[in-house]
């Protein structure tokens, strides 16, 4: 299968920045993407009290950077303590929204059902969303990474229409990989990925599986992205540590834009 999907990169900041270093890293990502907007994608990941000051600042910038959101509920309002709905999300400038990331699933212990309405609620109401996937390390060595990839796609693809495919990406991030310093060799997530495409085809046609992006997440470095953007089924990266680091982060999306 052809892919014809484009080059995604995303900066996935996890729980760390504080506000003047996340107005400055998002200030320097913008500038290091601009010139390689039209060949990649690229989305900042902030934790949600900057979303607001970023948001504007790209706004003042002209960015070309997509604002993320690391998490959301599905529900629109209501009795949700310490949640934070989509409509807000989208309310302050955000444009695209994790779902089932690892930290999610196996430290804040959310089920497929749940990263299910929460990716239904995100293409919902238009944003885009990035599905996260991907096995544990116990789960790797007695060989069920094609099968725990599958479920989570199929499950948390549950309901999701083929015109909301346009707005989604997959991130494949082997949760063994994940602050690791260990990446799956471009081979074997050459693999993962074109397992996961070919699971997309069966629910959604070729086509339009071909062109979902499919990142590839898991210690992600601007020595190791060139390699691993470079197999046909990978089309771009999900990035936590060196996300953080203005100057590796923008090897990353020159990387994505080769
Ligand atoms: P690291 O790049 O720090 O391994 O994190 C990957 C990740 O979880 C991105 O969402």
């Amino acid at each position: 299968m052809t892919t014809t999907a484009r080059t995604v990169i995303g900066g996935n900041w996890k729980m760390n920045t504080d506000r003047a270093a996340g107005l400055a890293l998002a200030r320097a990502v913008s500038d290091a993407a601009k010139p390689l907007a039209s060949k990649v994608d690229t989305a900042i990941f902030p934790p949600f009290p900057y979303l607001p000051i970023i948001s504007q600042a790209l706004c003042d910038a002209g960015s070309s950077l997509w604002l993320g959101a690391q998490d959301c509920y599905h529900a629109e309002k209501g009795a949700f303590t310490g949640e934070v709905s989509v409509g807000m999300l989208k309310d302050v400038g955000v444009k695209i929204v994790l779902a089932g990331h690892s930290e999610r699933r196996h430290v804040l212990h959310e089920g497929d059902d749940l990263v299910n309405l929460k990716v239904r609620a995100i293409l919902n109401a238009g944003l885009w969303c990035i599905l996260c996937v991907g096995e544990k390390l116990e789960q790797r060595v007695t060989g069920q990474t094609d099968t725990v990839n599958e479920r989570q796609v199929r499950l948390g693809l549950r309901e999701v229409s083929p015109d909301q495919l346009a707005r989604l990406v997959i991130a494949y991030e082997p949760v063994w990989a994940i602050g690791t310093g260990k990446t799956a060799t471009p081979a074997d997530a050459q693999d993962a990925h074109f397992n996961i495409r070919g699971v997309l085809a069966d629910m959604f046609g070729k086509d339009a599986a071909a062109r979902v992006p499919i990142q590839y997440g898991g210690s992600v470095t601007a020595a190791n992205a060139v390699e691993l953007m470079a197999q046909p089924d990978i089309n771009g990266a999900l990035v936590g540590g060196a996300s953080l680091k203005a100057e590796d982060f923008a090897k990353i999306i020159q990387a994505g834009a080769r």
